[in-house]
């Protein structure tokens, strides 16, 4: 099994070591040992290309078929990138590096060598991109802003060709009806500002609501949307405690200071909003992962899912929308955690300043063992962190209504990857995606059924992309890129998407 195959399972292994307090290289290996079963077992990965032409075609019409399941007369239909996973354009036009530059440029990070230099190439091909959208049919497109290439040093001087950049996607996408909804930061920290201790900083909180008011100056009339950070859960598990991610620290209690960090620039971000008087919406966009335990009527494994819960979710939730980090994850993190010596009076004030909705990014659940640690039941995608499970979705956005009250929600993620590649009918068919995508939709229609406000739903993703760790051997678009030519492809899924689109239902 390939490094980084590995450590990207790590990305929701995440806190059973901690809750240990000992994030010994054994209960990692163990963690990850458990996953790459699923992965070599026959039948179990999940997502295969078809042979030839036509061998899926029964599969993909059965799963192709309308379930007959309408959603709510103005459901927002979208997809989602990410700055630095499809832009390219890495050193034109005045942007500054960051830190997934150094880090993909680093040996031995990135599978294959890869980096977000050329990426999608959609920093020059976006407007064939937005033709692309408007083809789908999307009302909304969730994409995030480079900070280093609006502020290259992080700080300071401003680069108004970046800012141009995102003007022209902006007024693009509303000449064709479709909302942005722009993301403030999607990991890409200027590198400058990580030379200066990045997210270990304080100060990092308030240079992000400097950048952060620079956005809302320039797109503020014309975006209705806004999420200020992008998962804080996988920067701290996979950026700081397994190093998987940029900035690549191994650094278990650190950490838990970089979360309190990013909360804290969330909230700052909320405030600056607030202070530009705009008419749009800000929420955070948090990666949700239900825990159960595992045997299900197990006592230990009960409370220890309890927990999982703590560092998947209510760590995050309760910080924005209850005012607080959860008692039984600080009691877990211990009294001489250095956490506790960077919350200062009135920062629970700022990172629980009221937001407007929440967005939502599900990608699977996590099972959890009597000891604490995670454990892999069902079958996963080609990202061996990803156990499929739909219902999973459903559990989450109920128990948000349940536990936080009755927000408005907007999912901001969800998709898999499949092996993609181009068959010879010129195709590419992704049957198991659009099952996957079915299946989570009717999860969520149920969820809307039963009174939750969910909004709107956005695919993981677009395009294909540069997928961190994984560079570009994973595939998670609906929409095949073919780096060598940059060719666009509509896979079946992209196709299947059109189609719920235009009857606003599965
Ligand atoms: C999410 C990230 C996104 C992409 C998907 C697969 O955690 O936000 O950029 O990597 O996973």
């Amino acid at each position: 099994m390939p490094a980084t195959r590995t450590t990207m399972s790590q990305r929701t292994i995440s806190q059973q070591t901690l809750s240990q307090r000992t994030l010994s290289r054994r209960s990692l290996l163990r963690g990850a040992a458990a996953l790459s079963v699923a992965t070599t077992l026959p039948g179990l990965s999940g997502c295969t290309a078809p042979a030839a032409p036509g061998t899926n075609g029964a599969l993909e019409e059965a799963t192709a078929e309308p379930l007959g399941l309408a959603f709510p007369t103005g459901f927002g239909w979208g997809a989602a990138t990410s700055a630095y996973q499809i832009e390219g354009a890495a050193d034109e036009d005045g942007r500054g590096p960051s830190i997934w530059d150094t880090f993909s440029h680093t040996p031995g990070r990135v599978a294959g060598g890869d980096t977000g230099d050329v990426a999608a190439d959609h920093y020059h091909r976006y407007r064939e991109d937005l033709d692309l959208m408007k083809a789908l049919g999307l009302t909304s497109y969730r994409f995030s802003i480079s900070w280093s290439r609006v502020i290259p040093e992080g700080t300071g001087a401003v680069n108004q060709r970046g800012l141009d950049f995102y003007r022209r996607l902006v007024d693009g996408l509303r000449e064709r009806d479709i909302d942005p909804m722009v993301t403030l930061f999607h990991w890409d920290l200027p590198q400058a500002l990580e030379d200066r201790g990045g997210w270990l900083n304080r100060d990092c909180a308030g240079w992000f609501a400097d950048y952060a008011e620079v956005v809302y100056q320039a797109l503020g009339d014309a975006v209705p949307t806004w999420l200020t950070l992008n998962e804080p859960k996988t920067v701290v598990n996979v950026g700081y405690i397994y190093g998987a991610h940029a900035p690549g620290m191994r650094d278990a209690r650190q950490a838990y200071v970089a979360a309190h960090h990013l909360m804290l620039a969330h909230g700052l971000a909320v405030q600056a909003f607030r202070a530009t008087g705009l008419a749009g919406r800000i929420a955070p966009a948090l990666n949700l992962a239900p825990a159960y335990p595992d045997p299900p009527d197990n006592e230990m494994a009960t409370r220890a899912a309890e927990l999982a819960d703590g560092y998947e979710n209510r760590f995050y939730l309760d910080a924005v929308l209850k005012g607080g980090y959860p008692q039984d994850v600080l009691d877990d993190l211990g009294p001489a955690a250095p956490i506790h010596g960077v919350i200062r009076d009135g920062d629970a004030e700022i990172i629980a300043t009221p937001v407007d909705l929440l967005a939502v990014q599900y990608y699977n659940p996590v099972f959890v063992a009597p000891g604490g640690n995670y454990v892999t039941k069902l079958a996963t995608s080609d990202a061996s962190w990803q156990q499929i499970y739909p219902d999973g979705l459903y559990d989450t956005l109920v128990r948000l209504r349940r536990d936080y009250g009755d927000l408005p929600l907007t999912i901001t993620e969800n998709g898999r990857p499949c092996s993609d590649r181009i068959v010879a009918d010129g195709r590419v068919h992704d049957p198991e995606r659009i099952a996957f995508l079915r299946d989570h939709l009717a999860a969520a229609h149920r969820a809307i059924a039963e009174g939750v406000r969910l909004e709107s739903y956005h695919v993981w993703s677009l395009l294909d992309n540069f997928e961190w760790a994984e560079g570009y051997r994973q595939r998670w678009g609906i929409v095949y890129v073919d780096y060598p030519t940059q060719r666009r492809i509509e896979k079946s899924s992209a196709q299947w998407y059109r189609g719920v689109i235009a009857r606003n239902g599965i």
